[in-house]
């Protein structure tokens, strides 16, 4: 009787406390970066915490897909099916509050800042985009830039071409690049929301911060004239992109730049980190602007995480809340990522010269939501946009493509 005591306790030991113990001590987080450059980043940062946390198991759950193209999904079936990770990458505004805040799935982590004494380290109106009625719901990561143009450096000198400064010089640029039998402008939208990336840009352009982020608060309508501006520059634009654009990811168009084979590209500062990866020098054989028309402007893109409500390690979320709002933690993952750091204390030394760029322009120049990577507006706003602007590629109707973007401002905003 005691043997068989001994071994049912036994049994108790292993096959039920140990599987608890082991819960405990693993931290599972959860992102999209596995394009290059992003997952260099990422690895770093993980190896950070790893070293700082060595009895935590790390899960480093990735779903492919630029943007969260894939993740997105995969993550919203399981938070609302109850199944979350300990912590996940989302986008600082619309993205977090709306789709996660507002519908109770977050836990606030005003605390921990004010724990960690580092509330007033942070860039404020960055905090401001993961915080809710006062509480903060996410730590930013890190700060990236939208409306950047990359281009060949040897390629722009080759064809005798300046940097364009405005809308009307970029599109002369692009068509005397075309009569010379080279691809002016990189374009990979097989996921659409590369051209909504575009777009955007070209908005900020036509009609200026102001009147832009004024789409988000009702200030401005969507009937003015800046935006068909927009889209009738865009149709003008997508003229000079590689024909197989449908078939390209991100990477795949910024690689295009890489090889040669196309001159510019437009996307966020996460393709610098992939140039670097692919062992490019900034500034030596690739050189970068604002999208000609936005100078003064600097479209917001912010990766945050926060603590999940029902997260199965809240501590283990914990320690990876407090790596990536360390200076230590920020300064290792921005500049492999292609990023600037949330925080005000960085060690400026460390970001090269893109970056440096970035850091000077995030201060001076006017912070403009990306909607592409779910800042300013909600999902269903997001969506509806995407499928416009898919459908105007292939359609070119401006009239028609106008009344599906108002049609979901009406709808979604
Ligand atoms: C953005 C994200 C970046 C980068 C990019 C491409 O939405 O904020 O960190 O990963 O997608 O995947």
């Amino acid at each position: 009787m005691r043997i068989f005591l001994s071994f049912t306790l036994l049994v108790l030991l292993v096959f039920v406390l140990t599987p608890l113990a082991f819960a405990d001590e693993r931290v599972e987080i959860f992102s999209w970066w596995t394009g290059g450059g992003e997952e260099e980043g990422l690895l770093a940062l993980l190896e950070f915490f790893s070293a700082n946390y060595p009895d935590l198991e790390l899960i480093n759950a990735t779903v492919a897909g630029g943007a969260g193209t894939n993740a997105k999904a995969v993550l919203k079936t399981r938070m609302v099916g109850g199944n979350p990770p300990d912590s996940f990458q989302v986008h600082g505004g619309a993205e977090l509050i709306d789709t996660y805040v507002k519908t109770g799935l977050m836990q606030p982590i005003t605390d921990f800042l004010q724990e960690w004494g580092i509330k007033d380290k942070f860039n404020q109106q960055i905090l401001e985009l993961c915080s809710y009625q006062g509480e903060l719901y996410a730590i930013p990561v890190n700060v990236h830039r939208g409306n950047v143009l990359w281009y060949n450096k040897a390629l722009l000198a080759q064809y005798d071409l300046e940097e364009p400064t405005n809308l009307y010089t970029f599109v002369t640029a692009l068509k005397q690049l075309a009569e010379q039998g080279v691809t002016p402008l990189a374009l990979g939208d097989k996921n659409k929301w590369t051209a909504t990336h575009l777009f955007e840009c070209i908005m900020v352009a036509t009609l200026g911060a102001t009147k832009y982020n004024g789409l988000w608060d009702g200030t401005t309508s969507f009937n003015d004239p800046g935006i068909r501006e927009a889209l009738v520059v865009f149709g003008e634009i997508i003229n000079y992109v590689n024909e197989d654009h449908a078939a390209l990811t991100w990477q795949d168009a910024s690689e295009r730049v890489f090889s040669g084979k196309a001159v510019f590209n437009v996307m966020g500062d996460w393709a610098e980190g992939y140039f670097k990866t692919m062992g490019w020098t900034p500034g030596q054989e690739f050189g970068w602007i604002a999208v000609p028309g936005t100078r003064g402007s600097f479209m917001v893109i912010t990766d945050c995480f926060g603590l999940p409500k029902g997260a199965p390690n809240p501590d283990g979320a914990k320690a990876w809340l407090k790596t990536i709002a360390s200076v230590e933690g920020q300064d290792i993952f921005n500049p492999i990522k292609g990023s600037i750091p949330s925080r005000l204390d960085a060690d400026q030394e460390l970001y090269d010269p893109y970056l440096t760029d970035s850091m000077h322009d995030f201060t001076t120049a006017a912070l403009t939501p990306s909607i592409a990577h779910g800042s300013a507006a909600p999902e269903g706003f997001i969506t509806a946009l995407h499928d416009a602007l898919n459908q105007f590629i292939t359609e070119r109707d401006v009239e028609q493509t106008l009344h599906r973007i108002k049609k979901a401002a009406a709808d979604f905003l």
